[in-house]
């Protein structure tokens, strides 16, 4: 059993805070924001619900996570910090710098950082050696891999003790060679999103039909065979010819006007009730809903 402190209990800090709980670790989460730390027990109970955690293990688990009302409080009683607080530099640098003043050099701190650099998320650190950037996706508690990566100064030590205890966890862990923005899975999931924004800008289709083929389509197929067992499938010759054919007419953007044009009307998606699609009352639920469910009956051995 390990301990670990996470700080922010947000989105990603809660759901972490699950993933650990689900294996047996002890955990204690702060967050800056009192409304959000107080929800925290509800969006548990909540998460786990979801996972159809029998009701008799609901208690046991959420006994395994205690709220810190202060950033003193939390590094009493941990093992490994994680911070999963927004994906800025500032605040990044600000809580990292508040933190090493309480904690000893040795302690493992984890960045849960989507897309910065790590190298850079850890430049100001008194001991950027134990900076390791341990990536979960969303939910924690149900998708099973974590992207763990070092930055230029990360002692490899720190990438392995993570590893290892994530494998303990039966988390799916990859273990990137080098720091890189984005790790691995937002790389090719945002490469995707700009030739879906692409499609829309060439009116090629509508949002929701990229969400039906993607659906009906490569979400299937790639849950099942990956992009590079694939090619290996099909045949590298065959795949050489469709790139040499199609690469040139591939999106390489770096404006977007197909989501500017929502942003300036204040159409932000769910949380304005409209984006690129409608969201009308209770989708937002109903999606969360979808998203925890079909992932768990989609799961596949790695
Ligand atoms: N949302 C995702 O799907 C996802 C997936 C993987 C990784 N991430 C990454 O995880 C991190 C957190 O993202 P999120 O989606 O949970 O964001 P979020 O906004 O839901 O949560 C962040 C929390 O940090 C708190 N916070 C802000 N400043 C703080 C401080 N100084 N001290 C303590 N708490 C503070 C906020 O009150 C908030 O509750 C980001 O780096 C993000 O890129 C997000």
């Amino acid at each position: 059993m390990t301990r670990f402190g996470i700080i922010g209990g947000g989105l990603m800090g809660h759901g972490i805070a699950v993933a650990l709980a689900q294996a047996g670790h002890r955990i204690v989460v702060y967050d800056a924001d009192p409304v959000t730390l107080a929800s925290l027990d509800e969006r548990i109970v909540r998460a786990l619900e979801r996972c159809d955690t029998p009701p008799g293990d609901v208690g046991m688990m959420t006994a395994r996570i205690t709220a810190a009302k202060t950033l003193a409080d939390l590094v009493l009683r941990v093992d490994v910090v994680i911070e999963a607080v927004p994906e800025r530099l500032d605040v990044k640098h600000q809580v990292l710098a508040a933190l090493e003043e309480k904690i000893p050099a040795v302690m493992p701190v984890w960045s849960n950082t989507s897309v910065l650099s790590l190298t850079e998320v850890a430049k100001d650190m008194r001991h950027p050696q134990r900076l390791v950037g341990v990536h979960w996706w969303n939910p924690p508690y149900v998708i099973p891999l974590v992207e763990v990566a070092p930055g230029a100064e990360t002692d490899h030590r720190f990438v392995q003790e993570a590893c290892d205890m994530l494998d303990g966890m039966g988390k799916t862990t990859v273990r990137l060679h080098r720091d890189v923005r984005g790790f691995i899975g937002n790389r090719l999931q945002f490469a995707l999103v700009r030739e879906a924004l692409h499609l829309l800008e060439q009116g090629v289709c509508d949002p929701g039909t990229i969400d039906t083929v993607m659906r009906t389509s490569l979400g299937l197929r790639w849950s099942a065979v990956g992009p590079m067992e694939n090619a290996d499938f099909i045949g590298l010759d065959l795949t050489r010819d469709i790139l040499d054919s199609l690469a040139p007419h591939l999106s390489v953007a770096v404006t977007f006007p197909a989501l500017d044009k929502p942003l300036s009307a204040g159409h932000r998606g769910r949380a304005s009730g409209g984006g690129l699609l409608a969201w009308p009352a209770g989708q937002g639920e109903e999606v969360a809903e979808r998203l925890d469910s079909g992932i768990r009956r989609n799961l596949v051995e790695p």
